[in-house]
């Protein structure tokens, strides 16, 4: 798929599919208008027949319109004018975007993003376009025996910037937004696998194939001989139970100055968390495969960056293993020696992100990173407080937590902080190790992040819990991508 932007158009151009907005009540767009003229008065009469009301998410496709500007028109309902806002113009991006897939346009002239949009500047209304489109466009990998379903034909999208001075912003969404949807893209394929397929060694090999396709990466894995040399106590109590071998992945980005600190994303990478011992209901329990996509997506993020060629150093350290239950997997009461030195008493297996967790942020120290931030499907107590609009975000540092949430703001990727405070960390209190791994139903998420908070005295340092965002359940069960958008717009904005 192309994307174009465009400043001026050409007189003649023509469009296999103009895709113009109208708000609640038949109102027309300004660019609308104009092709309404051009097309002597047929959206006003559609309009004001009651075909199309221009409600939030609504869609009509006017085809076979015959010579003129476009062979089609695609109506986009940008509900009422005093709620427009940053959410109704990404959710009429989307319908937009599903709409055009399904038409038999083979290119597509876009007007959404030359309109104002309060709080939203041309780069971002560029921007979501593009990842609208991608995300429309994106299949789980197919593992059906059955037809495959038919290519869209749409090759080429052109975004209309409104004037000439946000040309080059509208270009810069684009790349963005590009760089972004490829990111996302192989966040949701390796979180959207199942288990037998996206294993520790599968995590590892993609992650090396990312190295080749990018000059830019570098990867280099860590079997278990040598975890076992770092001292990974915590991290490989973990995998004791499965069959399947851990990995250690680290893949560094060099596209800043030589020398300048990186970013450190740790991204929890449990390719199925069955509960160990402490074994999980049997309810739901197939959606413990996407347990790794904090891996899924430190790696998505590294792949944008490396796309778009970004001046920054990143590195991503992902833990990866399996939890499951054997008569060698660790039991609860037992007690590990982590990478740190610190003592760690199992009262609970399922508590195991923080285990493999706390080893890869000691790892991590040796990149002397500017700030660290892990990424987690951590906790079902933080589906509970916050559900899956937002992502749960606990800091040691103000001046990051405010990055994250005004990159998570601006990406409509949002996340919302929670407190970390040292009343909490009392609950790990344990008679036997320095500390337990888990403390009880009350405050979770909190708790949890209290954990991890233990192994980060000196570093700038935050938590995203996305258990909640990470992916969907029932009809719609995938992964979602995020939160690449949020990591890569806080990223950029380090630039
Ligand atoms: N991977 C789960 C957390 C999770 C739960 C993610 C639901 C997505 C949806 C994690 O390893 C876990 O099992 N956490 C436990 C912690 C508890 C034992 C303290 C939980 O949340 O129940
Ligand atoms: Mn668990
Ligand atoms: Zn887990």
């Amino acid at each position: 798929m192309e994307f174009v932007a465009e400043g001026r158009i050409a007189r003649r151009a023509r469009t296999d599919c103009a895709v113009v907005g109208v708000h609640e009540r038949g109102e027309l767009e300004p660019h609308a208008k104009a092709l309404d003229r051009a097309l002597g008065g047929r959206l006003t009469r559609i309009v004001r027949g009651g075909d199309f009301a221009g409600r939030g998410g609504e869609t009509l496709l006017v085809p076979d319109l015959g010579p003129g500007p476009a062979a089609r028109v695609l109506l986009v309902g940008l509900g009422p004018r005093k709620s427009w806002n940053r959410r109704a113009y990404r959710r009429a991006a989307l319908a937009a975007a599903q709409a055009l897939l399904k038409c038999g346009a083979r290119d597509a002239r876009v007007f959404l993003a030359a309109e104002p949009v309060p709080e939203v500047d041309p780069y971002y209304r560029a921007r979501f376009v593009v990842e609208a489109v991608s995300q429309a466009r994106y299949r789980i990998p197919d593992l059906k025996s059955g037809r495959k379903p038919a290519r869209p034909r749409l090759a080429v999208v052109r975004v209309v910037a409104a004037d000439r001075a946000v040309l080059a912003a509208t270009r810069r969404g684009l790349a963005h937004g590009a760089a972004i949807a490829a990111g996302s893209a192989l966040t949701r394929d390796l979180a959207n696998l199942p288990a037998n397929v996206c294993t520790p060694s599968y995590l590892a090999t993609v992650a090396r194939r990312l190295a080749r396709e990018h000059r830019t990466l570098r990867t280099r894995v860590l079997a278990e001989p040598e975890l076992r040399r770092l001292g990974m106590g915590s991290f490989l109590s973990v995998t004791r139970g499965t069959h399947e071998p851990p990995r250690l992945i680290v893949v560094e980005y060099r596209g800043g100055t030589r020398g300048a600190a990186p970013v450190a994303l740790v991204g929890k990478g449990v390719t199925f968390d069955s509960g160990g011992i402490s074994l999980k209901d049997p309810p739901g329990m197939d959606e413990m495969k996407f347990d790794m996509t904090g891996a899924a997506s430190v790696l998505g993020t590294l792949k944008a960056l490396a796309v778009l060629g970004a001046p920054i150093n990143a590195v991503a350290v992902v833990p990866a293993c399996e939890n499951m239950p054997s008569g060698h997997a660790t039991k609860p009461g037992d007690v590990v020696t982590s990478m740190s030195g610190q003592t760690v008493e199992i009262l609970n297996t399922d508590a195991e992100g923080r285990l493999i967790l706390c080893d890869a942020l000691t790892y991590t120290r040796r990149f002397r990173p500017a700030v660290v931030i892990d990424v987690a499907t951590l906790t079902g107590a933080c589906v509970v407080a916050l559900g899956p609009h937002m992502s749960g975000l606990m800091s040691n540092d103000e001046t990051l937590a405010a990055g994250l949430l005004a990159a998570g703001r601006r990406a409509a990727d949002p996340c919302w902080q929670m407190p970390l405070a040292e009343e909490y960390q009392e609950q790990l209190k344990s008679n036997f190790a320095d500390f337990a791994n888990v403390a009880g139903r009350e405050g979770g998420a909190i708790t949890a992040a209290c954990f991890l908070w233990k192994f980060v005295a000196g570093l700038k340092w935050a938590h995203l819990d996305i258990a909640g965002t990470a992916y969907l359940s029932g009809a719609n069960k995938g992964s979602t991508g995020r939160p690449v958008p949020l990591l890569v717009d806080y990223l950029l904005s380090r630039t």
